[in-house]
């Protein structure tokens, strides 16, 4: 096989870039991270397409050289990308609050054709005429279908919760959708993230597919090439334990789960950890090109996951039919045990670790017999080759990042599960996405045992201490040096914890998508008046320019699990419209919830002598914070 020659970046990419990188073999000039976090292949695997997420282009890598052949400029970084049947077009995802699809002829490089379509778009996906594209516009709940035809958004298909990733069936008929949070209280028994099951001819649901109890942070979803199955990872989270231990995935675990299209069922949820070594945080997933393998990588732990399906298939349908469990360490004894089983992969699965050099696989495209995989944090690519997948990974530097600033040392530190006892987690598997939150409840120690609580977005944390619904934290470098041996039950050197509160300083809000071109639609402006008003007192305790006078209240929400005594941290309202549910139980589904049923006695600020109308028009306000 050809030797992979590092990448040397030429003139002509030079002047299409607006950016400095690297010339001649090595020698350095200040350039910014890529972040290559889509990736795409040519039908004849010659060239890989791969999107930045953190610059504004599309790279043209040429597979048996490395070269990088070309770059095209976007007019914002890349969350997704995808290439027409015959290689001609690429269309790549530019996420923003409106955000933009860029059309790229491919033999030109040159982007011939924008499209506009909702916030934060993700995951663009061809129709199988490949006359629609639908993109998961993330944070309106919605699937925006593009008529390739005029380029307009010709329908929008509603889902739950943070749509990032679909696909649709190979007859054209469904769209399958993973939402990647759950839309629901998180008090309740049952709680977990679904995959929507969309009807194309109607735009209707068909049904949300329920993964087992716990199911969150759904990543890629990937069609088998019959069209027979589907597959999307996840993580299981262990919610209703207390956070006392992690070994054996007690609090989270990674899963895949399989969905048979013939029934549009679940078929099984099966874990991708093994007994002692977790594999956190599973993100993209590709088929072989015959269907024999299902890949997903481990953006925590830096691996590849390679499991043999003919063979998994097996192992489920002898299950399934009362079969006796093989000879393998699985502990299964009927399809109801293969979610919490951590040896059911065992025989089937190859655990393929990345270079020392390759950090955070967060994409994965199959092409000429290899698996390329797009290394978020170290701007390398990863190949694989299939015929012989016991050969050493190959690492292909993109670029030389000659920067590495404490945000982003610190950003790669807070996706690293490698910094867990035994990899069972990152921060980010509660925090997730630029350190928000899972929706969930989880009862951690530093209040005591037994009173779960809803986590927390990171977004402003430096700015509010104290930390914590009860502010048992002095601050949020108290809170991060607490959090690694509580989260990741390991001892960390300072640089570590130095470099998490720099990432938590760079956090900065995104604008909200209950504004109507970036500002407070007439609603929200009668819902601000109210806000200020002496008649809601609102802004007494939610004060400033952050919302909050950092001191704790009793405001009549104490629930089941609380002590009477409890007063709670007056809650930052900002960016509150991407972290449902709400109060710090997670009891109230919705803004509204908190202004109503969760404040019958007026201790909540004064809400009940307000009419609907002006509880919508409050809401509104909040939500576009
Ligand atoms: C198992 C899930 C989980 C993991 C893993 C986790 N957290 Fe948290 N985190 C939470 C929850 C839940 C809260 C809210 C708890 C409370 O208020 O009592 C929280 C709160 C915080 C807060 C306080 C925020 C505020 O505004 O009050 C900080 C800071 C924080 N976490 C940092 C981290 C860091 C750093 C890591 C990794 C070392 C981490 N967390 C890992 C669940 C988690
Ligand atoms: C006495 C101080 C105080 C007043 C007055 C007050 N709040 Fe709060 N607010 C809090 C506290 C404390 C919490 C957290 C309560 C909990 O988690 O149980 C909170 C929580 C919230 C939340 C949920 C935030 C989240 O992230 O879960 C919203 C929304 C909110 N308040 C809006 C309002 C509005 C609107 C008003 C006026 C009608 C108001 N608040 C009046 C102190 C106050």
């Amino acid at each position: 096989m050809t030797p992979y020659m590092p990448v040397h970046w030429t003139g002509a990419t030079l002047a299409a870039l607006t950016l400095l990188h690297a010339l001649g073999s090595g020698s350095l000039i200040a350039s910014p991270a890529l972040s290559p976090s889509s990736l795409s292949a040519a039908p004849n695997a010659q060239t890989l397409y791969i999107g930045c997420a953190t610059t504004p282009s599309v790279l043209f890598m040429e597979t048996a050289t490395g070269r990088i052949t070309r770059s095209t400029v976007l007019p914002s970084p890349a969350s997704g990308l995808t290439l027409r049947g015959d290689g001609s077009m690429l269309y790549v995802t530019c996420p923003a609050p409106q955000s933009t699809v860029c059309e790229i002829d491919t033999s030109t490089g040159r982007v011939v054709r924008t499209m506009e379509v909702g916030h934060t778009a993700s995951d663009p996906v061809l129709s199988p005429d490949e006359r629609s594209l639908f993109v998961c516009a993330r944070f309106d709940n919605r699937i925006d279908q593009i008529d390739l035809a005029s380029g307009r958004v010709m329908r929008r298909l509603i889902a739950p919760r943070e749509p990032v990733s679909a696909a649709v069936t190979p007859d054209g008929r469904h769209l399958l959708v993973a939402n990647h949070l759950q839309a629901g209280r998180a008090d309740a028994d049952v709680v977990r993230a679904t995959v929507t099951v969309l009807d194309l001819r109607t735009g209707g649901m068909v049904k949300e597919l329920e993964l087992p109890n716990g199911s969150t942070l759904l990543r890629d979803l990937r069609i088998s090439p019959d069209g027979r199955h589907a597959v999307v990872v996840h993580q299981l989270a262990r919610f209703h334990l207390p956070t006392t231990q992690i070994e054996r995935g007690w609090i989270n675990t990674s899963a895949m789960s399989l969905i048979d299209l013939q029934t549009l069922d679940l078929l099984t949820t099966v874990l991708l950890d093994n007994i002692n070594a977790g594999a956190a945080n599973p993100w993209a997933v590709a088929w072989d090109t015959d269907g024999s393998r299902i890949m997903t990588t481990h953006a925590g732990t830096h691996e590849l996951s390679i499991i043999d399906f003919p063979a998994l298939l097996e192992r489920i349908h002898r299950l399934g039919s009362g079969g006796l469990p093989d000879e393998t360490l699985s502990a299964s004894r009927t399809l109801a045990d293969i979610p919490n089983d951590l040896a059911f992969l065992v025989g089937l699965r190859q655990r393929i670790q990345l270079t020392a050099a390759d950090r955070g696989p967060r994409s994965l495209v199959v092409a000429g017999g290899r698996a390329w995989i797009g290394n978020f944090f170290s701007d390398t690519l990863s190949v694989i080759d299939l015929d012989d997948p016991d050969s050493p990974v190959r690492s292909i530097a993109l670029g030389s990042c000659s920067e590495d600033p404490a945000e982003r040392r610190g950003e790669a530190y807070f996706n690293d599960a490698t910094l867990c006892f035994q990899g069972w987690q990152s921060c980010a598997s509660c925090h997730s996405n630029d350190a928000r939150v899972d929706g969930m409840n989880w009862d951690n120690l530093n209040d005591g045992i037994g009173n779960p609580k809803n986590s927390k977005s990171l977004l402003l944390a430096p700015d509010t201490p104290p930390m914590m619904w009860l502010g048992v934290r002095a601050d949020s470098a108290a809170a991060v040096r607490a959090g690694i041996p509580h989260a990741l039950f390991t001892v960390q050197p300072e640089e570590v914890a130095t470099a998490l509160d720099a990432y938590l300083r760079s956090l900065s809000p995104m604008p909200s998508p209950h504004l109507e071109q970036g500002r407070l639609s007439l609603a929200g402006e009668r819902g601000r008046k109210l806000f200020f008003s002496e008649t809601t007192r609102c802004a007494n305790c939610h004060r400033g320019d952050l919302y909050t006078d950092q001191k704790q209240h009793r405001v009549g929400t104490i629930g089941r699990y609380d002590a009477p005594a409890d007063r709670f941290d007056t809650p930052s309202l900002v960016e509150i419209w991407r972290t449902a549910p709400f109060l710090h139980d997670g009891s109230a589904l919705t803004v509204k919830e908190v202004l109503t049923s969760s404040n019958p006695d007026d201790l909540h600020g004064q809400t009940s002598h307000l009419t609907p109308q002006e509880i919508e028009d409050l809401a509104t306000f909040l939500l576009s914070l």
